[in-house]
């Protein structure tokens, strides 16, 4: 045999390796594909809440969740939490938001706090184990797939500072003492949430120009994807109001009122002095964040 057909065998056989090498590769990933698919389709997964992951899959996605934060909230500057006042105003939307899910010193989460998975944890000690602007960032984002909802829709970023503040007295507040600042606040004359924002948005108003990219998530924010098809946004693709795609060249919004960017933040913010017997319902909407979505909503084609 010469030393060139030796080589031409060599050359043979390692082709017919690699072809097999590579068709077994396809073949698992085939059935791993497969797998997943009828896994998926046969609803094999058990999604009841009351069904608890397995302990190492429980513990990967808390280390996830964990990282996930830390590193999001680096970038966050803390501004001083230790005046009083920001506490006291802080355990009002504390009061009102959070311990339907999460509880206070002494009192017991509501029902829909305690069916849920993950459980929403017990927040006394949130503010020992994580930085303030941890705190801050889970407030104001939400953490999705936890049922624990993003704030920043609903109170400015001054007020959740409020609320950090307000979470780093906790652990030194008996119940007798919670209970008697939350009566306290509950008779005296609180800002309720809308309206500080609102105020806030007023004194700047004319310098800021709204801002599409917010505007498509406070979309996320107000739930709007509940019934609207939305195009950048991703959910239930349910019509309960019509798709929005290309809703600036319209020429009447809900069929009633002139379409320009003035009248759109105006429906949205009031949707029901528009046209009384509208099935879309008035969700608190600021002028702000009217504007933000009005915006976004220009650029949709
Ligand atoms: C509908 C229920 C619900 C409401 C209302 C709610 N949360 Fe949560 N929250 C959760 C759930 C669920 C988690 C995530 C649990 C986990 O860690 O897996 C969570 C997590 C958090 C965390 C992160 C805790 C940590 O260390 O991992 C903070 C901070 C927090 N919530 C603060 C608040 C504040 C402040 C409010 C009120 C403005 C609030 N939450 C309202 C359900 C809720
Ligand atoms: C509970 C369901 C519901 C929610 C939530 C909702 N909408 Fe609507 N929306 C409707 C319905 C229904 C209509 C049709 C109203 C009519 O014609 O009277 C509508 C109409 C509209 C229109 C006018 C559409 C057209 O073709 O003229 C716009 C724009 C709109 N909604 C935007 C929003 C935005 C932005 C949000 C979130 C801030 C939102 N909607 C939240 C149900 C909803």
């Amino acid at each position: 045999m010469t030393i060139r057909t030796r080589k031409r065998l060599i050359e043979r056989v390692r082709k017919r390796v690699l072809i097999r090498l590579a068709l077994a590769g396809l073949g698992v990933a085939f059935v791993m594909v497969a797998g997943a698919a009828m896994f998926v389709l046969w609803g094999v997964y058990n999604v009841s809440a009351l069904q608890q992951h397995t302990e190492p899959v429980y513990s990967i996605l808390n280390t996830a969740l964990d990282r996930s934060i830390s590193q999001r909230a680096e970038e966050i500057e803390t501004p001083p939490l230790d005046d009083p006042a920001m506490a006291e105003q802080g355990l009002v939307y504390y009061r009102d938001k959070c311990v339907q899910c999460h509880g206070a010193p002494g009192v017991s989460r509501g029902d829909v706090g305690k069916g849920m998975t993950p459980v929403p944890p017990n927040l006394a000690h949130t503010a020992d184990n994580r930085t303030p602007a941890e705190i801050f960032w889970a407030i104001k984002h939400g953490i999705k797939m936890t049922g624990m909802p993003s704030w920043q829709f609903i109170y400015t970023d001054e007020e959740i500072w409020e609320i950090v503040a307000f979470m780093r007295q906790m652990p030194r507040l008996s119940p007798a003492e919670y209970q008697a600042q939350a009566d306290a606040s509950r008779s005296g004359d609180s800002i309720p949430a809308q309206a500080t924002a609102e105020r806030q948005y007023t004194v700047k108003a004319g310098t800021i120009l709204p801002d599409p990219e917010r505007g498509r998530l406070a979309m996320y924010g107000y739930a709007c994807i509940a019934c609207h098809r939305i195009p950048g946004l991703v959910g239930p693709r349910a019509d309960v109001g019509p798709p929005l795609a290309g809703i600036a060249e319209r020429r009447f919004i809900a069929g009633v009122l002139a379409n320009n960017f003035d009248n759109m933040v105006h429906w949205l913010r009031h949707p029901t002095q528009v046209d009384p017997l509208t099935a879309m319902p008035d969700l608190g909407v600021t002028e702000r964040d009217a504007r933000d979505m009005t915006a976004y909503l220009g650029t949709l084609e």
